[in-house]
């Protein structure tokens, strides 16, 4: 694949650093863009205090030069301001002994890494855990997302997202971009339906009051794909398997669903397909987009859309029943700061996926080190896809 993307760094650690690496040379970074994006995955109602103490910063640090690409590998850090309150409990070469006990973590909470990262890395203090299994790292993700939008939006492709349903509060809107593109940035919870936040912020506020959390559904699509992208010649090459494996990393996403899989699993094949027609202008079309623009594992050209499920926060204010790891006995799970829900806040990082999957198999079909190499094969591309099969 021609895009790589590594991150680093610990929730509470100095910074976060993202590497992408395969971008091609002459691409301009916009970078009120990016800060823009950054700010858009610290928003939404529900967020606990770590957000207020945050204002995230992509610095760029590598591969950029002048505002433009290199072709060389990105580096991007974003610095943890709450380091500052951290240090001595999580200094990279050193800490403090007594402050690091009293930030120590025994109780594991059930949903979260702790459990299972303890036992693979052999993790006394759980924080060891914790700190990188944070959605704190998906700041990076963000950066490098943004990145990877800028090139998309060079070619014409458009990616966003919005809350489709929250503590059990659903929309019932259509899976398609035109929903999207309905969704206000600037609302508490950015939901597809805006008449339906009212009754999400109660839930969240009704949540918050009972030490409970929320999860819930997001909307998340691409506009301009062209058809062709992905292949279904080998399974690891299927675009459908590469989306749901970038969602499903996002922290906390559980189910990732492409259009409407699970209602048109319901019914019969009738009612689940996207019939064929010609267009007045000779070209080939879908009445519907029920497989949300992906059939083998290419995109057929129609809009990608798909649905990320998000599960309630894991950090309870009443806890969960756990065992204390220290003393052996039965105890509640551990609480620190947290998110009451954070669906709005996941719906940018599923965004900052897609962009990354769709970026990469893009580049795959284009190939090319320079932007304008991928964006004159990219219209030869649309040309003949356009006239097919003449
Ligand atoms: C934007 C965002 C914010 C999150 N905030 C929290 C949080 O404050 N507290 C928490 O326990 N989990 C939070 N999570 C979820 C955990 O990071 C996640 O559940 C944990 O890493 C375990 O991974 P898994 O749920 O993917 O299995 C958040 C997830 C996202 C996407």
């Amino acid at each position: 694949m021609p895009l790589r993307l590594q991150t680093a760094g610990e929730s509470h650690g100095p910074r976060l650093t993202a590497i992408l690496e395969g971008i091609p040379a002459g691409l301009r970074i916009d970078p009120a863009f990016v800060a823009s994006e950054m700010s858009r995955r610290q928003h939404g109602y529900g967020r606990g205090g770590r957000m207020k103490i945050e204002a995230d910063a992509a610095s760029f640090e590598g591969g950029v030069r002048g505002g433009v690409t290199l072709g060389s590998p990105i580096a991007i850090g974003v610095v943890n301001r709450d380091f500052a309150n951290w240090e001595s409990v999580m200094g990279p070469l050193s800490v403090d002994p007594a402050a690091a006990a009293q930030k120590r973590l025994t109780r594991p909470r059930p949903g979260h890494a702790d459990l299972a990262g303890g036992m693979k890395y052999g993790a006394r203090d759980l924080r060891d855990v914790l700190e990188r299994a944070s959605a704190r790292e998906s700041a990076a993700r963000v950066a490098a997302g943004a990145v990877c939008k800028l090139l998309l939006r060079e070619c014409g492709i458009e990616v966003r997202s919005g809350v489709l349903s929250l503590g059990g509060v659903e929309s019932g809107a259509a899976r398609s971009f035109a929903s999207l593109e309905r969704v206000r940035e600037d609302s508490p919870l950015r939901a597809v339906d805006a008449a339906l936040e009212p009754k999400m912020v109660a839930a969240i506020d009704a949540a918050k009051k009972d030490g409970e959390t929320l999860g819930g559904s997001i909307l998340v699509g691409a506009r301009g794909v062209p058809a062709g992208l992905g292949s279904f010649a080998a399974w690891d090459r299927k675009l459908d398997g590469r989306i749901g494996q970038a969602l499903l990393s996002v922290p906390a996403v559980k189910a990732v669903e492409l259009g409407s899989a699970i209602e048109a699993s319901r019914g019969p094949g009738s009612r689940a397909h996207d019939e064929i027609e010609k267009g007045p202008d000779g070209i080939l079309r879908r009445r519907t987009n029920r497989a949300g623009g992906l059939e083998a594992g290419v995109t057929n050209g129609e809009e990608v859309i798909a649905v990320a499920t998000m599960k309630p926060i894991s950090t309870l204010a009443k806890g969960l029943d756990s065992v204390d790891l220290e003393t052996g006995e039965p105890a509640r799970s551990a609480y620190e700061r947290s998110d009451v829900t954070a669906v709005s806040a996941c719906g940018v990082i599923c965004e900052a996926m897609l962009a990354f999957v769709l970026a990469d198999a893009l580049l795959e079909l284009t190939g090319g080190d320079r932007m304008e190499d991928v964006t004159a094969r990219l219209a030869a591309h649309r040309e003949r896809v356009g006239r097919y099969p003449r």
